[in-house]
């Protein structure tokens, strides 16, 4: 299974203060950009770097850049993720997907989307609850047909269903995650899980 679930003290801290129902909306923001800061560091832990000499005040030495890596947020909640891979990864460029969960059905019906050329580059897609995984299959489906052919997710917390959906139609998607969940409610929230993601962060409950 290509499911890492992180296992650091602040991750969970974050996850805790993003959990408690009781949690306003600016509190909620900063501990999903505390969370996915770790996320990030994780993700990347494999990432290509260039190689070029760097003049040090002392003498000439071998140095390392960071280089095409792209974050895709998933609209709206993704975007509570963005600020921390804006923040942590340098150069980083974004493209933008935006899926809205039919209510009835849970299937993703697209909205909007605007995508670099994405070949060579390492993507980075940010969906923070990972449910049914109709979100996260299509958003996948989209950076891949836009040249991607390294990605990976960030997901704040996942479910069952979502994380077989993504092996069954993307098997070679990394997934990382702050945790894996019990189970989906009959209205396809996840359990225990965090309530709406996009309403919690933008105060629209
Ligand atoms: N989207 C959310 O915001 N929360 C869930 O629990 C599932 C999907």
């Amino acid at each position: 299974m290509n499911l890492t679930v992180i296992d650091h003290p602040l991750t969970r801290h974050y996850l805790t203060v993003l959990r408690d129902k009781n949690t306003p909306p600016p509190l909620f923001r900063e501990a999903a950009k505390g969370l996915t800061y770790t996320l990030v560091l994780e993700a990347t832990k494999r990432i290509p770097l260039e190689e070029f000499e760097v003049e040090t005040p002392m003498e000439t030495t071998t140095g390392y850049r960071v280089s095409k890596v792209v974050a895709v947020p998933v609209l709206r909640a993704g975007l509570g993720m963005l600020n921390a891979v804006l923040e942590t990864i340098p150069n980083v460029k974004v493209g933008f997907a935006g899926v809205a969960r039919d209510e009835a059905t849970a299937l993703p019906q697209e909205y909007y989307s605007k995508l670099p050329d994405l070949s060579d580059a390492t993507v980075l897609i940010c969906e923070p609850m990972l449910a049914t995984g109709g979100s996260l299959s299509w958003a996948v489906d989209k950076v891949k047909s836009s040249g991607a052919t390294n990605v990976t997710a960030l997901c704040v917390v996942t479910a069952p269903p979502g994380v077989k959906k993504m092996y069954e139609d993307h098997p070679d998607v990394h997934i990382v995650t702050a945790s894996h969940d019990r189970e989906l409610n009959e209205n396809y929230y996840i359990v225990p899980g965090l309530g709406d993601m996009g309403d919690r962060l933008f105060g629209t409950l």
